[in-house]
């Protein structure tokens, strides 16, 4: 079950993928697109006001590391650098986020992540895993880690 669940999405994001090589586009370094919530706007404002109860202690990004590659499977998409599995500047669409884009960390508040953590992102291969795949705490846990590719 869970393989073919994870078969199915690897499938999707590498036809974005493929997609995203045949788009003509300008190479610009900071996608605009990315950086456009993806909350949708009648429930950001409570998005926003979620706070991450854990603090960005060693001991806590590493217990979101273990996840990012163990259960959540983050790194199959995110890739182990966090940069996602595009690497070529200009790719549109809705390709797996760069972590370590400083514009887009900036752009985002930690609640919004825990509400893509917990909605997925509609139209895209990023799934909802709270909490199906784990817990709201450990997805707090993953959230430090994320934060910690932009540092
Ligand atoms: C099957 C591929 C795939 C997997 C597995 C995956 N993601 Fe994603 N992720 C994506 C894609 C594609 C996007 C871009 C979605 C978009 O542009 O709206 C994304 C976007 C995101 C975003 C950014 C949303 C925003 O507000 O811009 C975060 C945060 C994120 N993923 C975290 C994770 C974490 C943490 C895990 C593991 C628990 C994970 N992802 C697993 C494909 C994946």
């Amino acid at each position: 079950m869970h393989r073919s669940v994870l078969r199915k999405i690897l499938r999707i994001s590498l036809a974005g993928l493929v997609t995203g090589f045949m788009l003509p586009g300008p190479t610009l370094a900071a996608d605009p697109e990315v950086l456009k919530p993806r909350v949708p706007a009648d429930q950001i404002d409570e998005a926003r006001s979620w706070v991450n109860p854990f603090p960005a202690s060693q001991e806590n990004i590493e217990k979101g590391k273990a996840i990012f590659h163990g259960k959540g499977f983050c790194v199959t998409c995110h890739a182990r650098d966090g940069r996602g599995l595009h690497d070529i500047e200009g790719l549109v669409g809705k390709l797996p986020r760069n972590f370590t884009d400083k514009s887009w960390q900036a752009a985002r508040a930690d609640g919004e992540l825990l509400w893509i953590l917990k909605n997925g992102s509609e139209g895209t291969a990023m799934a909802k895993f709270v909490p199906t795949v784990f817990s709201e705490e450990e997805a707090w846990h993953v959230i430090l880690y994320v934060r910690s590719f932009g540092k």
